[in-house]
């Protein structure tokens, strides 16, 4: 489902039989590109949000694998609320996507894999520049 050009919800297929379920994450199979990194949010603090951020390059797929959380997508010109609460679904991240993540779940794991390693050049964390460099709102 797609929800901007670069971000859309993939569904992940789950091998499941009678002794439970089982998702495979294959690179250059259900996620599209060679796996760098992967990291994963745990034990967030109650009314803590985060994230705050877009990349320039960066391709992730986040994945919900306990618990709950909202994130928050933004494309300089339209923004929207995912739920994520599954952990057969990843939500695709391209670049130059603004993202938060609030409402975390006591519970929640939030695993994220990434197409490159870390790199704080890749970041940009004012929200006016994320703008500016898509020529968004009111540009
Ligand atoms: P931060 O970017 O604040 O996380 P979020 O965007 O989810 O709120 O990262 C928290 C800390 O972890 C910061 O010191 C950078 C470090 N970090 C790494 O060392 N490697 C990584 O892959 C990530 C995502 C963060």
């Amino acid at each position: 489902m797609d929800i901007f050009r670069n971000c859309r919800i993939i569904k992940l297929e789950v091998k499941g039989d009678e002794r439970g379920s089982l998702v495979a994450i294959e690179g250059g199979v259900n996620i599209p590109a060679e796996i760098a990194r992967v990291y994963y949010l745990f034990e967030t603090k109650k009314g803590v949000s985060r994230g705050f951020h877009a990349h320039k390059e960066l391709n992730q797929w986040v994945i919900c694998l306990n618990g709950q959380c909202k994130m928050i997508i933004d494309n300089g010109y339209e923004r929207r609320e995912v739920v994520l609460s599954r952990p057969d679904e990843a939500l695709y991240l391209g670049s130059m996507i603004w993202r938060e993540m609030h409402d975390f779940s006591e519970d929640c794991v939030l695993m994220v894999i990434a197409d490159k390693h870390y790199d704080e050049g890749d970041y940009i964390r004012e929200y006016d520049k994320f703008l500016s460099l898509v020529g968004g709102r009111d540009q």
